[in-house]
């Protein structure tokens, strides 16, 4: 059976990932840039400085996004590339790359989806203090309004944050990410609320300034916890593990509770006790706002039963467990009961806004490449999906990680998520199977799923 009629079979990115021209046309430095430079932090000393040079070869990639059939992509902006300090000055070169990437799409077919943050944060503000600054908030609002006033007249499909979990979690408090900062949590805790507010401003910018009608979600990362059978004791023990939060940035709940629900959750506050600063009370109303659309990003699963204590009670993986590339389990039902578990608490339409897997993927000497194994991994997923459709679970979309692959933060180019292979040397790009595959995927609307 096919999909809705209506459903966005799509690829996503990120701007620090594949654009490359890390110094062009007027570019500001982003925490990135300078992490990537310092040494002993990312994989072999590998940078974003070219990654797969979307920067000059996007009509390229829109081509290769329109031979596949894409409906959707979803993409995100350089903040320093639009605002070079992160404030005051546009950088004009910078939003007309947007600006014509945007018209190529559309021209194209190709829906853009905008997410206005995937962690390139600007080094200019970063030496101001970054997510610490009380200010935090204003500036990326005010970058939302530079973006909006010049791209909303085309695109309606926004969101904020991609994964406010990591850029806190791991640039702010276990340090392997930029900027590489190992804050005591009444620190972190700050700038974690900094970025909930900035959320809220933001999508009151693009509600207030938009001039076409906007969708607007986010893109936190969403491990679910899958029950270990579908007995109602077992479902409940898995959505009491999926939903728990402890003293960490990890949980869903930490960042959703506040943005859809307007608080905090107990058990998190709990956890955190005393290190959690005072805030105004008027702050929730400004990160709860109205959304569209939860944004999942989701590649694997935990897996629990109820205990006999009537506690969830974790089960491991049995050795030899199919793992992908990065080490990650498969898990065919994670999209299912992310999916599930998320619409029962937040009441939103879902997409699914990254999913995926590394492979070893090469030309092979036939001039191909084949990536079987990525395939059945999709095809495990999409079938959780549509398992969730088919319930009645509002689910708008799937966006595949990733269009191309790229480089894969402080792995370096290891990883390889693509459905187009790039070679990081000649940067020549090859469709591998799956993406002809994904292809079919996409003319049949699913029904080959
Ligand atoms: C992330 C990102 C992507 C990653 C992908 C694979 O969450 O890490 O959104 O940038 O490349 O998730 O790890």
């Amino acid at each position: 059976m096919p999909f809705p009629p209506d459903f966005v079979w799509g690829c996503a990115t990120a701007a620090y990932q594949i654009e490359g021209g890390a110094f062009e046309d007027g570019k500001g430095l982003s925490v990135w840039d300078v992490f990537s430079h310092t040494p002993d932090k990312i994989n072999r000393g590998d940078t974003g400085d070219v990654a797969c040079d979307h920067y000059h070869r996007w009509r390229e990639d829109v081509g290769l996004m329109k031979e596949i059939g894409l409906k959707g992509y979803r993409f995100s902006l350089s903040w320093s590339r639009i605002l070079p300090e992160g404030i005051g000055k546009t950088n004009k070169a910078g939003l007309d790359f947007y600006d014509k990437l945007v018209d190529e799409l559309l021209a194209a077919n190709v829906q853009p989806w905008i997410t206005l943050f995937h962690w390139d944060y600007p080094h200019a503000l970063y030496l101001k203090g970054g997510w610490l600054n009380p200010e935090s908030s204003n500036w990326f609002a005010d970058y939302a309004r530079v973006v909006v006033e010049k791209l909303s007249d085309r695109v309606t499909h926004w969101m904020t944050f991609n994964e406010p979990q990591c850029f806190v979690g791991l640039g702010y408090v276990s340090g392997g990410h930029a900027p590489g900062l190992k804050l005591p949590n009444p620190d972190a805790l700050r700038a974690a609320h900094n970025v909930l507010l900035s959320h809220g401003k933001a999508v009151q910018v693009i509600r207030a300034e938009a001039k076409k009608l906007a969708s607007v979600g986010w893109a936190p990362v969403v491990g679910p916890t899958e029950p270990a059978s579908e007995t109602p004791e077992d479902i409940e023990a898995a959505r009491r593990a999926t939903f728990a939060c402890a003293a960490t940035f990890n949980a869903a709940t930490w960042w959703s509770d506040p943005a859809i629900l307007g608080r905090y959750p107990e058990d998190g506050l709990k956890a955190f006790g005393a290190d959690m600063p005072d805030f105004p009370t008027s702050d929730m109303d400004t990160i709860r706002q109205p959304m569209d659309f939860y944004g999942v990003n989701c590649y694997t699963s935990g897996l629990c039963r109820m205990g006999a204590v009537g506690k969830p009670e974790t089960v491991e993986r049995h050795p030899g467990y199919p793992r992908t590339r990065f080490s990650w389990p498969v898990c065919d039902n994670a999209l299912y009961w992310g999916a599930r578990f998320l619409h029962e608490r937040y009441g939103l339409p879902l997409a699914v806004t990254e999913n995926g897997m590394s492979g070893l993927d090469w030309v092979s000497l036939d001039g191909k490449v084949h990536d079987p194994l990525r395939i059945d991994f999709l095809t495990r997923y999409l079938r959780g999906v549509r398992r969730a459709v088919d319930e009645g679970i509002p689910v708008k979309g799937y966006f595949l990680w990733s269009f191309i692959d790229n480089m894969e933060w402080a792995r370096g180019y290891d990883e390889r998520f693509g459905i187009v292979h790039c070679d990081f040397v000649t940067l020549k790009r090859t469709l591998k199977e799956s993406a002809r595959w994904y292809a079919k995927v996409i003319e049949s609307n699913g029904a080959n799923i």
